[in-house]
């Protein structure tokens, strides 16, 4: 469990991202389909949030039963981390869905469409990676805390870097590909 914790997280550096200009002017008319983008983003956001707010509760309640350890804290400990978790893995399985789709659809018409844009789609694609790679991570930490709901603080940490991750990549996607979606009349 130590040698576990010391592995860092996988993670980027976020001044390392190319930016484009191009599309900073673009019309109102042009400006749906990066909305759209925008509001697919928000309903992750929505349910990163929902869920560390749950792993928060489960965590202060883990802490709470302290010393006692009486079975039916025990159990409810159980319960509530099972419950927790499959709402993680929920979560984690409909953002790797939306990756595979940005990869296998969006991304490459944005790069016939203008390839201009070809650093910055790149770069989201080497960020889908690295969320991948947490997302793997998790996945493991989600069956390790199934067996053992003491250790329920590494699933916050991992889910806790996993939202800072993908608020970032969310925003950066938004500002930098959101008006090409528009003028090139990329759907979502
Ligand atoms: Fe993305
Ligand atoms: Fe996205």
């Amino acid at each position: 469990m130590v040698e576990e914790a010391t592995v860092p997280l996988p993670d980027w550096d976020e001044t390392t991202r190319p930016t484009t200009s191009a599309y900073d002017e673009v019309g109102a008319d042009e400006r749906t389909a990066g909305e759209h983008l925008r509001a697919i983003h928000d309903m992750y956001r929505q349910g990163l949030a929902q869920v560390a707010h749950v792993l928060d509760q489960v965590v202060d309640g883990a802490a709470g039963i302290g010393e006692a350890r009486e079975a039916v804290q025990q159990l409810g400990l159980r319960t509530a981390v099972e419950r927790a978790g499959s709402f993680c893995g929920q979560l984690c399985r409909a953002v790797e869905t939306h990756h595979r789709i940005e990869d296998a659809y969006l991304y490459p018409a944005l790069r016939i469409a203008d390839g201009g844009l070809g650093p910055v789609l790149d770069r989201l694609d080497d960020e889908h990676v690295v969320v991948h790679e947490l997302l793997v991570r998790l996945d493991a930490t989600l069956v390790a805390v199934a067996r053992d709901p003491g250790r329920v603080d590494v699933l916050l940490a991992e889910f806790t870097h996993l939202r800072r991750l993908l608020e970032s990549h969310f925003v950066y996607e938004e500002d930098q590909i959101g008006g090409a979606l528009g003028v090139h009349r990329i759907t979502v």
